[in-house]
């Protein structure tokens, strides 16, 4: 075990500040916690934490950063020499850098994205509290995702971008899409929990930003979060629908700044002994939208 419990954070490059929280806030639901100068900090209703999405004002949309948390100090000293054992540099961002977190540590991963890991952030609680708690909080708005769930990044070479999270920060490799002739993995799904992804990869540009997913409860609220765009005019990329790699249900969607997002629920869940589950390359449309059996065109081609 590496020691990383779960996603913790990405931090979401935005044009317009303003609009984009306001998007966050009613559109997705989630809570304002914080802000200073250049940032927006939110948290999901059912997250303890004190933020796991922060905006941050820029000239380009895109990831900044995503950030993975670690059970203790201990195991982030461990997975610090092992990621600068596999040739990452590693630079240490000191506590109180951003709003509500301690120190972390930050590197770039084979595909170019900035990743994080870190301990330290302060935990504020929900508003069920922890005793006797009722299902959810009054006053949700929007689609009131649970938290966040997962991403979707592109890079150049899954192979190694792969390597280094099973390898070095310990995830385990649900699902995978590789050539017809199996010669090459185009497309990787990576856990470090018992979800079906935590984080995934497809070939393309590097340090690109495909979507980050927030997880519901089951098929109806997919449907109700797509109500709820429409309703608010937000772009439907693709309706509900079925993914067959991960068996989850979507809908997919983008920010006033066209990051994507997604509204993700069900999926199965996994074990330390599952084998991998292979999808070639000409299956890819079932695999990624089960039901129409192709890719929408956007849906490879519009990144942040
Ligand atoms: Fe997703």
């Amino acid at each position: 075990m590496s020691g990383i419990m779960r996603i913790g954070r990405i931090e979401i490059r935005v044009m317009d500040l303003e609009k984009s929280a306001d998007y966050y806030k009613n559109v997705i639901g989630l809570e304002e916690m914080a802000r200073d100068e250049e940032r927006i900090y939110f948290k999901a209703w059912d997250e303890y934490d004190h933020h796991s999405i922060i905006l941050k004002k820029a000239d380009s949309p895109g990831m900044e950063h995503m950030g993975f948390k670690v059970e203790n100090i201990y195991k982030l000293e461990e997975l610090e020499y092992k990621v600068e054992q596999f040739g990452c540099s590693v630079s240490r961002v000191p506590h109180g850098s951003r709003i509500a977190e301690g120190e972390a540590i930050r590197f770039e991963i084979p595909t170019g994205h900035v990743v994080e890991l870190y301990c330290d952030i302060k935990q504020v609680g929900t508003k069920v509290g922890v005793i006797n708690p009722d299902p959810w909080p009054d006053n949700l708005r929007g689609i009131a995702p649970h938290r966040l769930d997962h991403a979707l990044l592109t890079g150049e070479d899954i192979e190694t971008v792969t390597r280094f999270f099973t390898e070095v920060l310990g995830f385990r490799q649900s699902e995978k899409i590789v050539t017809v002739d199996g010669e090459q993995m185009i497309g990787s799904f990576l856990s470090v929990t018992n979800t079906a992804h935590d984080l995934a990869f497809v070939k393309g540009p590097d340090k690109k930003f495909h979507h980050a997913g927030f997880h519901v409860d089951n098929w109806y609220e997919v449907l109700k979060a797509a109500d709820i765009l429409s309703k608010n005019k937000i772009q439907i990329e693709v309706t509900p629908t079925r993914h067959g790699i991960t068996r989850g249900q979507t809908v997919y969607f983008f920010d006033p700044s066209g990051n994507r997002n997604e509204a993700f629920a069900s999926g199965y869940i996994t074990y330390a002994d599952f084998p991998t589950i292979t999808w070639t390359e000409d299956q890819i449309g079932a695999g990624i939208f089960y039901h129409r059996r192709e890719l929408v065109e956007t849906f490879s081609k519009a990144l942040t």
